[in-house]
């Protein structure tokens, strides 16, 4: 397969979801970047999205895309284009990012790769590439505790893995298994990609699932957790729970109002901030279990 089609929208946040759902019912890809910067950040106003397809798209699926979701004709673009151009012609390339031990870059070619010190993650197919706040807090929090002699860390999860960016990390980091839950099954796809893109495929056990509701392991160690407040509280009590006396977890996804609202929760639970991290309006917590 040398070709794809490629159908290029602008999309605005009210009804990609929709739009998004019904191109991937089509047997399609998307990639959907924020149309402004282009780094994924969490709720953008509107986004760039191109949705790849093996055949040509129906007239008939155009037809009802325009007409369903009241787009206009004059909006979208439908191309033909060589496999191997499909990141010089869509997606606008990202800078490689320096975050404690790791370069995370978005191909193998950027640099001379280093299996060591590089994490390629390739943008756009699953949140996070370490450009956003609330990945690069993680990043760092995780880049932190590495270093801390009395931390644990043989039982690892990642929950909402997105692009699997920080269940990579990690196991980069601990040479150790790491579990990668999402709601998403795009998500799920793009980190088994990447963890083989990082030789990792044997490291990282990446499944379908909501929150820590049905987990392989009793207990953890480290928790990651990068979703947003809401649906960090409705997962709050399983954090208390699945989280092994001494353990961390490191909860992110929140902007700075947010953050008392979850310290208090957790600390009634008895889980205590032990650091945090703040950029722009995101805080990543450090959480510890006494
Ligand atoms: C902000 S992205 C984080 C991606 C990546 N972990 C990072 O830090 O860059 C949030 C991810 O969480 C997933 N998600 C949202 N709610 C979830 C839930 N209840 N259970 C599992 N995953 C969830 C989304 O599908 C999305 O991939």
């Amino acid at each position: 397969m040398k070709f794809i089609w490629v159908l290029k929208l602008k999309l605005d946040n009210e009804l990609r979801e929709s739009i998004e759902e019904f191109i991937i019912s089509h047997n399609a890809t998307i990639t959907s970047l924020d149309s402004e910067n282009k780094s994924n950040i969490l709720q953008p106003k509107s986004y760039d999205t191109s949705a790849f397809f093996i055949k040509k798209p129906s007239n008939i699926f155009i037809k009802k895309l325009l007409l369903d979701f009241k787009i206009k004709p004059k909006t979208i673009i439908l191309k033909k284009i060589k496999i191997k151009d499909i990141y010089k012609n869509n997606i606008t390339p990202l800078n490689p990012i320096t975050i404690g031990r790791f370069t995370f870059l978005e191909s193998k070619n950027l640099t001379n790769f280093n299996i060591y010190k590089n994490v390629i993650i390739p943008p756009g197919l699953g949140f996070g590439t370490g450009h956003h706040a609330s990945t690069k807090g993680i990043l760092y929090l995780l880049n932190k505790i590495y270093f801390k002699k009395n931390i644990k860390n043989n039982n690892l999860i990642d929950i909402g893995c997105g692009s699997g960016i920080l269940g990579i990390t990690m196991a980069k980091l601990w040479k150790k298994k790491v579990e990668l839950i999402d709601i998403d099954k795009q998500a799920i796809n793009t980190s088994v990609s990447n963890a083989k893109l990082n030789f990792l495929d044997s490291f990282i056990n990446v499944k379908i699932e909501n929150g820590l509701n049905k987990t392989n392991k009793l207990n953890y160690d480290i928790i990651v957790i990068n979703i947003l407040a809401k649906p960090i509280l409705t997962n709050i009590k399983s954090i208390s729970k699945k989280l092994d006396k001494n353990g961390r977890v490191i909860i992110s996804g929140l902007i700075q109002d947010q953050k008392f609202m979850i310290l208090n929760k957790l600390r009634l639970m008895g889980l205590i901030l032990e650091m945090e991290y703040k950029i722009e309006n995101w805080v990543s917590l450090l959480i510890k279990k006494n």
